[in-house]
C-alpha cells in the first residue's frame, strides 16, 4: 500500500477519479493546493483526506519547491501525483523525487506538449487525440509514458466537447496507471517506463 499525495491547481476531477479508485495498491494521504479555492481541496475533505494549502506568491520557484517536498515528506509520501497542478516545478525538485512523480497531460504525447493543447489539435486537423500519463522529469512535459488512452475527434468539436471526451478517458487511465507504479508493475529505468 503506497502512501500517495497529490498537488492540484483547480477542481480536482482526476483527483476526484483517484479518490475513488484506491484500492489495496494505493492511499491518498495528503492533497496540496497552490491555490486556495480549489474545488479539489473540498473533494479531498470530504473524503476524509488531509488538505495543505501552499501558496507560490512571494517567493521563489525554489521556496516553494522546498516547502512542497518538505510538506511530502512530513506526511510520509511514497509517491506524487500531479492532478492539474499548475506549476512548473525546479530540477532539484523533480530529481529528488525521480521515478516517484507522474502527471497526466490532455494530448497523445510527444505530440503536443505544453498549454493550449485542445486548440491546436483542432486547428490541425487531427482526427485521434487522447491523454497520457508519464513520468516526470525536468523538461516540460518529456518524461517517459506510462499509459495513454486515445479519443476521436470529431468534425464539429470544440474545444469545450474535445476537452470533455478526454477528461472522461483521463479518469479511468490515471487511476489505472498510478495502480501499475504502486504495485510494482512498472518503473523509470533510464529513460523510459519500464512494464514488468
Ligand atoms: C486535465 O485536463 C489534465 O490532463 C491536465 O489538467 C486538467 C486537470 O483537470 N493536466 P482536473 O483538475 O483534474 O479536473
Amino acid at each position: 500500500m503506497k502512501r500517495v499525495a497529490v498537488l492540484i491547481s483547480g477542481r480536482g476531477s482526476n483527483l476526484g477519479a483517484l479518490i475513488a479508485a484506491q484500492d489495496a495498491s494505493y492511499k491518498i494521504i495528503l492533497v496540496i493546493s497552490n491555490v486556495e479555492g480549489a474545488g479539489g481541496l473540498e473533494k479531498a475533505r470530504a473524503a476524509g483526506i488531509a488538505t495543505e494549502i501552499v501558496p507560490h506568491g512571494g517567493k521563489s520557484r525554489e521556496a516553494f519547491d522546498a516547502e512542497l517536498d518538505a510538506a511530502l515528506r512530513a506526511a510520509g509520501a511514497e509517491l506524487v501525483v500531479l492532478a492539474g497542478f499548475m506549476r512548473i516545478l525546479s530540477d532539484g525538485f523533480v530529481r529528488g523525487w525521480e521515478g516517484r512523480l507522474i502527471n497526466i497531460h490532455p494530448s497523445l504525447l510527444p505530440a503536443y506538449r505544453g498549454t493550449k493543447v485542445h486548440e491546436r489539435v483542432i486547428a490541425a486537423g487531427e482526427s485521434e487525440s487522447g491523454a497520457s500519463v508519464h513520468f516526470v522529469v525536468p523538461e516540460l512535459d518529456a518524461g517517459p509514458v506510462i499509459a495513454q488512452t486515445r479519443v476521436p475527434v470529431h468534425e464539429d468539436d470544440t474545444v469545450e466537447t474535445l476537452s470533455g471526451r478526454i477528461l472522461a478517458a483521463e479518469h479511468k487511465l490515471y487511476p489505472d496507471a498510478l495502480k501499475l507504479l504502486a504495485s510494482g508493475k512498472v518503473r523509470l529505468e533510464k529513460d523510459r517506463a519500464l512494464r514488468l
